[in-house]
Order: structure tokens, then sequence, then C-alpha cells
């Protein structure tokens, strides 16, 4: 069978650092707050010119360079992101445009903190129903531009930035040995909607609009539904907990991935997280996380890798990859 395997993977964070001490300038908060209730210690805010495209543009060049590949080895370009560029066309396409690529086709992913993990699944979709057979996917972000500074409930605990994956296809033998995409489970409940939006958008204000967050009641839900997809990943492979090398999380809140990771028996010493780096940057933190534990020699080929998310929505969801 056809599997979708990671041939390469990128990230680019803005120029600017902006540890917790700085942000008790702007809202009444203090390092020690955030970091005890979050695990946060700095994140990255895009400035002039740097934009969710921008990013997305240079996690993909870092990509392609990894893999020893040019745009024109790319058929299919999937950007997860809540903070594009213009209402359109897409950031995907505004990233081919930028990669010079005039071949394929491009879309965006609107799933807020899960998009990477949707994006996965839907990238693994198209490559084995043989609609592509290499695709650049990207999660980017420029949370930044849709927080209310003045609320400190929110605005501590999100960065900007963009990680990147290319997945190509190869052929598998369609057992869990394969490298490659293994297995996803996506779910999703707009029941819950009024716990995490934004409050504006095209078609009702006309305006882009603020994150407006009740964390607790968003803290609340997380455990559970991250630990049920990612159970569902274990049963659908005949895997469990034992069987994993790495678990890399969406990074919201060091406390969710702990909660986690102990109510599936992961130890910790499994857990990539990089919440303390980059604060919650919604769509990108995965890749971005993947980046850091990639670069430092955690993660090798062959390795068994579980990714998982929660956010707005809600939505959720698991991927199980072969590295
Ligand atoms: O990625 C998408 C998914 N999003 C998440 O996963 C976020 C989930 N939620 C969380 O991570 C946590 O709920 C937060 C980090 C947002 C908040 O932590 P918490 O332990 O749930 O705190 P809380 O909201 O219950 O607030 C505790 C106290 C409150 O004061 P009182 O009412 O106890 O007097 C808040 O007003 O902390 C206060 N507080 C702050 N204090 C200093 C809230 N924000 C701040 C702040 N600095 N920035």
């Amino acid at each position: 069978m056809i599997r979708s395997v990671v041939r390469g993977y990128g990230a680019a964070l803005p120029k600017r650092v902006v540890a917790n001490r700085e942000l008790e300038g702007i809202v009444e908060t203090s390092d020690e707050w955030i970091v005890q209730r979050t695990g946060i210690r700095q994140r990255y805010i895009a400035g002039e010119g740097e934009t969710t495209a921008s990013l997305g543009e240079a996690a993909a060049r870092a990509a392609l360079d990894k893999a020893g590949l040019t745009p024109d080895d790319i058929d299919m370009i999937l950007v997860a992101t809540s903070t594009p560029d213009n209402t359109f066309p897409a950031t995907a396409v505004n990233i081919q445009n930028r990669l010079g690529m005039t071949h394929g086709f491009a879309f965006d992913m609107q799933a807020v903190c899960s998009g990477f993990v949707y994006a996965m699944a839907t990238a693994d979709m198209y490559i084995r129903g043989g609609m592509a057979r290499r695709v650049l996917v990207i999660g980017a972000e420029t949370f930044s531009r849709i927080l209310d500074w003045k609320d400190r409930t929110t605005c501590v605990l999100f960065g900007d930035g963009a990680g990147a994956l290319i997945l190509e296809a190869a052929q598998g033998e369609g057992t869990i040995a394969d490298r490659g995409v293994l297995t996803s489970h996506l779910r999703s409940d707009g029941t819950h909607k009024e716990k995490l939006y934004v409050d504006g958008g095209p078609s009702t204000t006309g305006t882009v609009g603020h994150l407006r967050m009740e964390g607790r009641e968003v803290f609340k839900h997380a455990v559970g539904m991250i630990t049920d997809v990612i159970e569902a990943a274990f049963h659908a492979t005949g895997t469990t907990a034992d069987d994993l090398d790495w678990l890399v999380p969406h990074q919201a809140n060091r406390r969710i991935i702990d909660g986690s990771a102990k109510k599936l028996g992961i130890p910790s010493e499994k857990v990539v997280v990089t919440v303390d780096l980059h604060g919650n940057t919604s769509a990108a933190s995965i890749p971005l996380a993947l980046s850091v534990a990639l670069d430092d020699g955690r993660i090798k080929k062959g390795d068994l890798v579980m990714l998982e998310a929660m956010g707005g929505g809600f939505t959720w969801g698991a991927v199980l990859v072969r590295w």
C-alpha cells in the first residue's frame, strides 16, 4: 500500500523574542504566574514585514533544503492557519507563489490549534488517493495580530511561527513496521464554540476580531479529548503507549501536556515539550516542536511518533507516524 513518508522538515520564527518579564509592562501579570500556570517562558512575535506567509515560506524553504528538493518536486501545498495574510486568496497559494511554483495546487486548512494534525491527515489522504505525490504540509501563524493586548488571560499565552514537513508517497507493506503516517483520528464538536473563538470575521463584523477564551473551560476538556483520540490511534494500529518513542503534543500548556501523558502512561522523557520556548503557536506548534526534536537528534528514522492537538471549535485529533 501507499504510505506518506516524511522526507524533510523545517521551521521559521520571527526575529523578536519576548520574555515573560517584558509582558509585565503591558498587562498585570508576572513571569512567575505564566511559568507556573503554563510553562511558557518566552514567545516570538512577528514584526513589520513578517507575516504568516513569509514565515511559512521560510519554513517551507528549510524543509525543501533538508530534503534536497526544489519547489518543482512538490505538487501540493497545504497550509494550516487561522491567521491568513488575507481573507483570500489562501495563504497556501501565496506561499506557492513566493516559492515560484505555478504548477500543482494549494489550499488552506482551518482547524485552529488542531490545524497541523488535520493537515497531516488530509495530506495523507491525497497521497494515498493518488492525487499528490509530494505534499508540503505547513503550520503557520501570527496569533499576535489577533490578540487583545489588554486581556492578560489570553495575550501572555500565544506566539508566532511556522513549521513544515514534506510528505512523500512510498510503497509500504501495510503493517505498523512501515515508515510514514500509520493512522489519523480527527474529531470536532461545535457546541463548544463560545469557549475559544475570534469575535470578528468577514461575514459577521467585517473585521478581523480578537481571540476570546474561557481558559479554564478549555482546560477542563483538553486532557479527556486528547487521550481519547490517542487511544483510538493505539487501538487502530494495535500499538500501546509502550511502543511509542515520542509524543509530540500541541504546545498550549505544560500542565495539559503532563496530564495527558500521565493518563496514557507515557513517561515524561518521551514527551517533546517546547511550550517554554515558543508559547502556544496554534497550528505551528507541532511542526516547531518536531523541528527542535529532530535538530537535537531525539527523533530518529524508524521512531514511532504520536502527534496530537486540541483547540478552538472544539477540534481535536491524533496522527501516528513511523519516522
Ligand atoms: O491551544 C488551544 C487550547 N487552549 C488551551 O489549551 C488553553 C487551556 N487553558 C489553560 O491553559 C489555562 O486555563 C490558562 C493558562 C489559560 C489559565 O490557567 P488556570 O489555572 O486555568 O487559571 P484561571 O483561568 O483559573 O485563573 C486563575 C487566576 C484568576 O484570578 P482569580 O479569579 O483566581 O483571582 C485570573 O484572573 O489567575 C488570574 N490570571 C492571571 N494572573 C496573572 C489570569 N491570567 C493571568 C495572568 N497573570 N496573565
